[in-house]
């Protein structure tokens, strides 16, 4: 890469680092006012590797934050009824202030059954169909970290969305649909595209920016990307690897997010300053507004 390669760069590890030391002096002045530390407890099922990494940096980013993490875990098998009435145990907990189900949940547990016991205020990842239903409509609520991370990314970048025709791939409750809703609450035009779309190429083109959430390695081709355009892949693929073909984006693109050092650490930023709100607006002691 050369020095007009890396201008155009999304330096995601970078603005997570002064989110994060945000949301260290949020949770000091809380622990300072009331004597308590934001609590985010994560609940994991199973034992798959990649769910079993992001839980313990989940808990780690916690804890250099000042906050403390609860940290539950269930055997592969459990039942829907005995992880909802842990959520729910935790949602009555008022030492837990944040509430992380970590996804994908694996059969036979309800994973939607599970979200929806976690209680609307101590949602900190966002996905219950109460904060959804709250973003879609511009109302406050914890945003789903990931594209609430790529939001803060847009606008450190001072990327200009109103007007702009943004073209998301991926429909995901977490991902792609909650994108596509922030993005229009900025006043973008947007597209949601998904595996049924026709002529998505045609439609990529156009995009002055393109969400690539999909899960298919440098599924997005270069020749897609409008010349000026931001790229942001949310892709995340085994060997490190993006939606997007990075390579041939980056010869065309504005700005574009790299994989990894892109998405990724603002989607657990996001997680550890939502924290440090909800716990702030359940003590009742300061609107960080
Ligand atoms: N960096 C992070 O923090 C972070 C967080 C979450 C996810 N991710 C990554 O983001 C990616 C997406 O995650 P997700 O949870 O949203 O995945 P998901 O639930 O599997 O959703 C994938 C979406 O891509 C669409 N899709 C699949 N094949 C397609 C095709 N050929 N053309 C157009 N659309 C297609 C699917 O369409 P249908 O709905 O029609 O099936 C679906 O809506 C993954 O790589 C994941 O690892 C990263």
């Amino acid at each position: 890469m050369n020095a007009e390669h890396d201008a155009k760069l999304m330096d995601g590890r970078a603005l997570a680092q002064r989110v994060l030391a945000g949301a260290a002096d949020k949770a000091a002045r809380i622990k300072a006012a009331t004597g308590v530390a934001p609590g985010l407890a994560t609940v994991l099922v199973g034992t798959d590797p990649a769910s079993v990494v992001y839980t313990r940096m989940k808990r780690r980013r916690c804890e250099d934050a000042g906050m403390r993490p609860v940290r539950l875990e269930f055997p592969e098998g459990t039942t829907t009824d005995a992880v909802v009435e842990a959520v729910e145990a935790l949602g009555a907990d008022a030492a837990v202030h944040g509430i992380l189900v970590q996804h994908p949940v694996p059969r036979p547990v309800d994973k939607r059954a599970v979200f929806e016991a976690i209680p609307v205020a101590k949602d900190v990842d966002g996905v219950t169909s109460a904060s959804l239903g709250r973003t879609i409509l511009g109302m406050s609520a914890f945003g789903s970290c990931t594209p609430a991370g790529i939001m803060r990314l847009l606008r450190e970048y001072a990327v200009e969305l109103d007007g702009a025709y943004a073209v998301v791939i991926g429909r995901s409750p977490i991902l792609g649909r909650p994108m596509a809703s922030m993005l229009i609450n900025a006043h973008a035009t947007v597209t949601l595209c998904h595996s049924r779309t026709r002529s998505l190429p045609t439609i990529v083109r156009g995009a002055d920016v393109l969400i690539a959430a999909v899960g298919k390695p440098e599924f997005v081709q270069g020749d897609w990307i409008k010349p000026g355009a931001v790229v942001i892949d949310a892709g995340y693929n085994a060997g490190n690897v993006g939606d997007v073909d990075f390579p041939a984006a980056l010869e065309r693109c504005r700005l574009i997010t790299p994989v990894p050092g892109g998405v990724g650490p603002m989607t657990i930023a996001t997680l550890i300053d939502q924290t440090a709100d909800a716990a702030a607006q359940q003590l009742g002691v300061i609107n960080f507004e």
